[in-house]
C-alpha cells in the first residue's frame, strides 16, 4: 500500500532520513518507534506531501507521489489521513464544526449525514456531549482525541498517526489502541502509528519498525521484536512490564 524507496531527506546540511526503504502492506498496522528527533514525524509528513524528499521514491497505492503537484496531493490526502502529533484545532469553531470541517470540504453530505458521522467519530474516541464546546474549553488529551476523530470521520483508506496516545491517560490510551485495531479489522484500513510506547506497539501492531538516526535498525512482528538483540530495541523493551 505504501512503499518508500531509498528515501533521503535533508534540512540544510543535516541529513534526517538516510536512505530509508520500507514497505507497508495493505491492511496492516505498522508501528514506528524511535528516539526523539530521529525523523518519525518527517517520514509521515513526506508521506502526505507536506515535506518533499531530496532523493528516493514514495509509492502510495500504486502512485509515486514525491513529484506530485498540490492539486494531485489533495487526492492523496483524501485517501491518506494524518493525525498530527499536536492537535491544532480551529479555535473559533466548536468541536462539532472542527470534526465536520473536512467532511464539508471534501464530500457532499447533507446535514443529517454530517451529524451522524461527527457523532460516530466522537463516540469512537470516547467523547460524548462535548460537540458544543470550543477547543480552549477542553483538556489537551481531549483535543488530541478530537483531532483523531476529525481524521477518522473522513474514512481514509490509510491512516497515519503521529503519537496518538502520547500524553493520554492509560484508559484513553487503551481506547485509542482499540480504535486503531477496530478500524483496521472492520474497514481494512492500513495504519502507520508513530509511538514511543512499546507496550501499545506489542499489543496492537502487526509489525514494528525501530528507527535510529533516520535508519531502520529493527523490523519485525511483535514476537520477533521481543527477541531483538539491538541495543536500542532492548532499551525500549525495558519499559514493558
Ligand atoms: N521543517 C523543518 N526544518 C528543519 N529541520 C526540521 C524540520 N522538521 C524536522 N526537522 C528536524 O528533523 C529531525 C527529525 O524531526 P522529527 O520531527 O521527524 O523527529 P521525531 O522522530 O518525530 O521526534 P519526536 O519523537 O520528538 O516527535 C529533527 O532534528 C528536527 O529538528
Ligand atoms: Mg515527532
Amino acid at each position: 500500500m505504501i512503499e518508500y524507496k531509498n528515501l533521503i531527506k535533508k534540512f540544510g546540511d543535516r541529513t534526517i532520513l538516510k536512505g530509508l526503504s520500507l514497505k507497508v502492506m495493505r491492511g496492516e498496522i505498522l508501528f514506528i518507534l524511535g528516539t526523539s528527533g530521529t525523523g518519525k514525524s518527517v517520514l509521515l509528513k513526506n508521506t502526505v506531501g507536506l515535506l518533499k524528499p531530496d532523493e528516493g521514491e514514495i509509492w502510495i497505492d500504486g502512485e509515486e507521489i514525491s513529484g506530485f503537484s498540490e492539486e494531485q496531493l489533495q487526492k492523496i490526502r483524501k485517501k491518506c489521513g494524518m493525525v498530527f502529533q499536536h492537535p491544532a484545532l480551529f479555535d473559533s469553531l466548536t468541536l462539532f464544526e472542527n470534526v465536520a470541517f473536512g467532511l464539508r470540504k471534501h464530500f457532499n453530505y447533507d446535514e443529517n449525514q454530517i451529524k451522524e458521522k461527527v457523532n460516530l467519530a466522537l463516540s469512537l474516541v470516547n467523547l460524548n456531549d462535548v460537540e458544543k464546546l470550543f477547543p480552549a474549553q477542553i483538556s489537551y488529551g481531549m483535543q488530541k482525541r478530537v483531532s483523531l476523530a476529525r481524521t477518522v470521520a473522513l474514512d481514509p483508506q490509510i491512516l497515519l498517526f503521529d503519537e496518538p496516545t502520547t500524553g493520554l491517560d492509560p484508559v484513553t490510551t487503551s481506547a485509542v489502541n482499540l480504535l486503531i485495531k477496530n478500524l483496521s479489522q472492520k474497514l481494512k484500513t492500513t495504519s502507520m502509528v508513530v509511538s514511543h510506547d512499546m507496550h501499545s506497539a506489542l499489543t496492537v501492531a502487526d509489525r514494528i519498525v525501530v528507527l535510529d538516526q533516520g535508519q531502520i535498525v529493527a523490523l519485525g512482528t511483535p514476537d520477533e521484536i521481543k527477541k531483538s538483540e539491538v541495543p536500542l530495541v532492548k532499551d525500549f523493551l525495558l519499559e514493558v512490564h
